[in-house]
């Protein structure tokens, strides 16, 4: 059993594998935070400490008691309006007009499997996998209540957090902060890990001190973001790879989102992640209910190469979901940088034939096929094929790819709309903008409102109209800006437009794949404008970057590894001189870069010369035998790219028994010092041959001093090395 309630003490103890999570209904009924950390027994309310503390405010029913404060306890639910003045999870503006809410204990029930969240994506897991805990607390003024849910899977030392929300009061009442997780911690210095970005160079590392203060990351783009990651983590100071405490929290959830971390008056650290609050006031009538997505904690006092391998399993196994959640991927040849918008029935054939050529498995047709879209300016909304543009009928050249052996792909961005379209000319109250301004633009495109069901039920129809020409087994599923001016005319509580456009986002993939239950789906946003844990419950892979530059990507694949497994992590090879960057590397090294993920190619390979598609036909061979090793491994970064002279990381398979490790150089100079690959994670006192060397190297050997580089005579030179463990 890995939930506990301790009648006598009022507490609950969730229990994981080695991860403890301690909690307290204490004798007012507030719900107190007591601990999170390596596994451990007993009660441990001996932390809580009270004290007279100036100007923090005392519930009225602490009487005189003025050692008892909302401002310096731990909790689980921390609410505007307490007099605790460090950032809440929760706000509430109540019928009067008023802002507070004050929730006890009611009840809790403890449940067999993990709990699911209607209309989100979230964490799943059978009923000998997860437990869930569900606690009903309630405003006893206004009659509101909350329903805190935890789900503990305990072999994965996962603990996730969501709640429901339920008007039970008279009167309509506005949420306008709802966040699933707070952690406070009483004792203790952090660093914060966080992952900013761009558009093109996603996800790059920060790793700063907790000070007082508050430290924000967020979005409030509608959609999670390339420039902050809805994911944290917060570390010991002394915290490597390889050892000392750290947990995460990682949000299941695709739109704006706030995640918070502050070091209050009494060094007490709170960190809080959820919905962003900004542009965030959600309408509540009475009987109505409010689901708070997702957060997934782990905590583990390994070091941070663990951290990511319990985030890495629980999204892998337990988010994830369809025939290629374990099925090997096909391996695919996308026409975007081939041709970008220059689209035709025979280029996107050429392809394919080069594809088929080359052992690949899938052809993709990108961006340009559909209405009147020869560039970014016009067409996106109008979903019909333009078969004047391919030649020919979307199922003959579907037909004539399959006819090669090859499977088809397509690229859709559903929620985008050019004002030049024939859809926005018909429906110009379809998009989120404000009435009377202009909209704002991004890459000459609008959005279009899915808040309102009727344009979500539209679109569609009109994608499903598409895909029922032919066999289409995978679509990339993009979504190219920001949303700003986000009004929408069918509400008259803007204020819930942001959540409800994810929520009708969410409905349609659900839709899609309930209806396409074959289809692989690859989202994507700019590349990696939407890589979490939310989309990852309907598309198994997100393309990671725009940026296909080898060595950009080995910086952006390594940030994205903290909380993302490799198996969700699309990845290409393409052309030279890079599109993005305009830098020469190997084609080993485009490869070598590429195969840390779900591998494919993003270049005409018909412009290659001879030798190099033969590197190619090897390429795609040697991914395919480690595929299965990729997506199943446990992860090591070996190195840190953006302080050492190499990238370098590694998949070790769970029992061992095999070993596939990656560097690359990323710069060269005269006369260099020998860089050392150390790998990680082998069992101690074994015996391992590299194929390509054939040489036998002892595991602790291997750990401890690692392989040495060749000297370097180019530029960003690669190396990847199989180690088969030996029988004795
Ligand atoms: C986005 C994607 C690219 C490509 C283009 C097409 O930028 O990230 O991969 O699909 O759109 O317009």
């Amino acid at each position: 059993m890995s939930i506990i309630f301790s009648e006598r003490e009022k507490t609950f103890i969730l229990h994981t594998k080695d991860t403890t999570y301690q909690m307290k209904v204490d004798d007012y009924g507030f719900l107190l935070h007591l601990y999170y950390g390596r596994r451990t027994e007993g009660c441990m309310d001996y932390l809580l400490n009270y004290a007279d503390r100036g100007f923090s405010g005392n519930p009225y029913d602490a009487g005189a008691d003025r050692t008892y404060s909302m401002d310096v306890l731990p909790q689980e639910l921390p609410c505007q309006g307490t007099g605790d003045y460090r950032s809440p999870a929760v706000i509430v503006k109540n019928t009067d007009g008023s802002y507070g809410c004050d929730f006890r204990y009611r009840d809790h029930r403890i449940l067999k499997g993990k709990y699911h969240i209607s209309g989100l994506p979230a964490v799943y897991a059978g009923e000998d996998e997860g437990e869930t805990l569900a606690i009903d607390m309630e405003d006893p003024v206004t009659k509101v209540q909350i329903t805190l849910l935890y789900g503990v899977l305990w072999d994965l030392d996962i603990i996730t957090r969501s709640a429901c929300i339920r008007n039970a009061g008279g009167g309509k009442i506005y949420l306008e902060k709802a966040q699933a997780a707070c952690v406070d911690w009483l004792y203790g210095d952090y660093d914060l890990i966080s992952f900013y970005g761009r558009h093109a160079m996603e996800r790059n590392v920060q790793r700063i001190p907790v000070a007082h203060g508050a430290h924000v990351i967020g979005s409030r783009r509608g959609t999670s973001s390339h420039q902050y990651n809805p994911m944290m983590i917060l570390a010991g100071h002394e915290t490597t790879e390889d050892a000392g405490s750290c947990y995460a929290m990682s949000f299941v959830y695709s739109g704006g989102f706030k995640g918070e971390v502050e070091k209050d008056q009494f060094n007490q650290t709170r960190a809080l992640l959820g919905l962003s609050d900004e542009l965030f006031s959600y309408p509540l009538e009475t009987g109505d209910v409010f689901h708070v997505p997702e957060v997934v904690l782990t905590y583990t006092n390994q070091g941070l190469s663990r951290l990511s391998w319990n985030l890495h399993r629980c999204i892998r196994d337990h988010v994830c979901r369809g025939r290629y959640k374990d099925a090997p991927r096909p391996l695919l040849l996308n026409s975007w940088e081939a041709s970008y918008f220059d689209v035709s029935g025979d280029s996107v054939y050429e392809l394919a034939k080069q594809a088929a050529d080359l052992g690949m498995d899938m052809v993709v047709m990108d961006d340009g096929w559909f209405g009147k879209r020869n560039d970014d300016n016009s067409g996106l909304g109008d979903w019909y094929v333009n078969e004047e543009k391919l030649g020919e009928s979307l199922g003959s050249l579907i037909q004539r790819v399959n006819d090669l052996g090859l499977k088809f792909g397509i690229w859709l961005e559903p929620e985008g709309i050019n004002e030049d379209s024939g859809l926005y000319r018909e429906h110009p109250d379809w998009v989120l903008s404000i009435p009377g301004r202009g909209p704002v633009r991004a890459r000459n495109q609008l959005v279009l409102d899915f808040s309102r069901k009727d344009v979500v039920d539209y679109i569609f129809g009109k994608i499903c109209d598409i895909l029922d020409q032919g066999n289409i087994e995978y679509v990339k599923w993009d979504m190219n800006r920001s949303l700003a001016d986000c009004y929408s005319r069918e509400t008259a509580d803007q204020g819930r437009v942001m959540h409800d456009y994810v929520l009708g986002l969410y409905d349609f993939l659900e839709r899609l794949i309930q209806r396409y239950p074959d289809m692989l789906l690859e989202g994507c946003s700019g590349g990696g404008g939407r890589f979490d844990a939310g989309m990852l419950y309907y598309t198994p892979q997100i393309w990671c970057s725009d940026n296909t530059d080898a060595l950009d990507r080995v910086r952006i694949q390594y940030g994205t590894s903290f909380g993302y497994p490799a198996s969700s992590v699309g990845s290409h090879v393409s052309a030279v001189p890079n599109h993005q960057t305009g830098r020469m590397t190997p084609l080993h090294t485009r490869g070598i870069t590429a195969m840390a993920g779900t591998f494919g190619y993003e270049m005409d390979p018909g412009k290659l010369l001879p030798v190099e598609r033969e590197q190619i036909r090897e390429q795609v061979r040697e991914y395919k035998r480690h595929e299965m090793l990729i997506r199943n491994g446990r992860y090591y970064r070996l190195t840190d790219p953006v302080k050492e002279t190499a990238g370098a990381w590694e998949f070790v398979a769970e029992d061992g028994s095999e070993v596939l490790a990656a560097a690359v150089v990323q710069e060269v100079h005269g006369n260099m010092p020998v860089t050392y690959i150390r790998l990680k994670g082998l069992p101690e006192g074994c015996w391992y041959r590299e194929e390509r060397s054939q040489k036998v190297f002892a595991s602790d050997a291997l750990m401890e001093v690692g392989i040495p580089l060749p000297e370097q005579t180019g530029e960003y030179r690669a190396y990847q090395m199989y180690f088969k463990m030996l029988e004795s």
